[in-house]
């Protein structure tokens, strides 16, 4: 059925459903999971009209019929997107990282924010909750400033007053809760039975922003797919993102195969190298130690399946990093001009790993997720 509001008709085909029991729902801001429990996609057909993505401003916007949002007036742009893609050579390796610490809060989260509150505006939503270690609650604050949307931001009680501040700056109503991060996300998730969740990981409008990474990618390498990708995981976010903007380029035939994905984790707190390395398709509870990687510290990834159904469809790997491999990174990259936080050292630690051990001749993607400004006190 059409939407009485759509200018363009094939958006108005989407709707959520559950790849667990299959059932679907209409689009709404208070839906954000199955009824079963578990998380939802979105069911969305892309289009890549390269004469005119061509034409456009370099942001992430320039893939508009690429990106589910009905109408131009709702969408909420600082002109993010399009990162510079570097060349940079370890121990004798060409690689490609891609300058994600470079978007306006400071992070990649903004590919998912300024999608996601897009959305949230085009419902005429007036308040949403979110929970998150820092970056996420940063980039949904900022951009519901922009939108005039209220928001509440639940952190650990930990998470460094660098992002605390920032969300403050924002004017979100910063809430610390005692605890684990899991423990937050329960607070945040009571809240959300009543205001709309504004969820990086269970809202799947976030992965249709973070998907533009991919896009990037592509026409940044002159329309073509790397071979590899090496990326970070926590939620999988960003992982999960690149994902289904691969897939989406493969569907519309504008790319072969989805390249390979390799996920990085803290070997602190490491759910899904587990279940990678012993062959399990869910994750199973972990004992989490101490990191400096916190952007990567989650013991139980809402997308635990998803990630791990990648892994092998891509014929992928997940790799660990040890505190030690991550403050050797962290070092490194600051000789080299890049001032990073310590969990986009991760997955360069997790890069260099995966370099040492590789066989063939492939072209490499990695990513700079988060600005070192954040993490001040940390490294002090
Ligand atoms: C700088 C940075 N990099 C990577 C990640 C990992 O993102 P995700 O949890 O979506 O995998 C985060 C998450 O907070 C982050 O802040
Ligand atoms: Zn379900």
């Amino acid at each position: 059925m059409l939407h009485a509001l759509c200018s363009r008709r094939v958006l108005c085909m989407e709707r959520f459903f559950c790849s667990n029991c299959h059932r679907s729902y209409p689009l709404q801001p208070s839906r954000w999971r199955c009824d079963c429990g578990s998380f939802l996609d979105l069911e969305f057909e892309p289009k890549f009209p390269i004469r005119k993505i061509l034409k456009r401003r370099p942001t992430l916007w320039r893939y508009r019929e690429a990106v589910p949002i009905y109408h131009e007036t709702s969408i909420l742009s600082m002109k993010e997107g399009f990162t510079p893609l570097e060349e940079i050579t370890f121990d004798g390796n060409r690689t490609l990282v891609k300058m994600d610490y470079l978007f306006p809060t400071g992070s990649y989260k903004d590919r998912g924010a300024t999608v996601l509150i897009s959305k949230m505006k085009e419902w005429g939503v007036q308040k949403v909750v979110e929970d998150s270690s820092g970056n996420a609650g940063s980039a949904i604050a900022a951009y519901c400033a922009r939108a005039g949307i209220e928001c509440e931001i639940y952190v650990p009680q930990d998470t460094p007053s660098e992002k605390t501040v920032q969300i403050q700056a924002y004017g979100a109503t910063l809430r610390k809760v005692q605890g684990s991060r899991e423990r937050t996300a329960e607070v945040a998730m009571a809240a959300a039975s009543k205001i709309p969740y504004a969820s990086h990981c269970w809202n799947p409008f976030f992965l249709h922003g973070t998907k533009t990474f991919a896009f990037e990618v592509w026409e940044q390498m002159d329309w073509k797919a790397p071979d590899v990708l090496v990326l970070p995981i926590g939620h999988g976010t960003l992982f999960l993102g690149v994902d289904t903007g691969f897939k989406e380029l493969k569907e519309a035939g504008m790319i072969r195969r989805v390249p390979r994905l390799v996920g990085v984790q803290s070997a602190a707190c490491a759910p899904l190298y587990r279940a990678f390395r012993n062959g399990w398709t869910e994750p199973r509870p972990i004992e989490k130690r101490e990191t400096v990687a916190e952007g990567i510290a989650i013991a139980e990834p809402v997308r635990g399946r998803q990630i791990l159904e990648a892994i092998h469809r891509t014929d992928g790997e997940i790799l660990a990093v040890t505190e030690k491999e991550i403050g050797i990174a962290l070092k490194e990259m600051g000789r080299r001009g890049h001032f990073i936080e310590p969990t986009s050292a991760a997955t360069i630690a997790g890069l260099k790993k995966y370099l040492k051990k590789k066989s063939r001749r492939e072209t490499i993607v990695s990513t700079l997720t988060g600005t070192g400004l954040k993490s001040v006190g940390k490294m002090l």
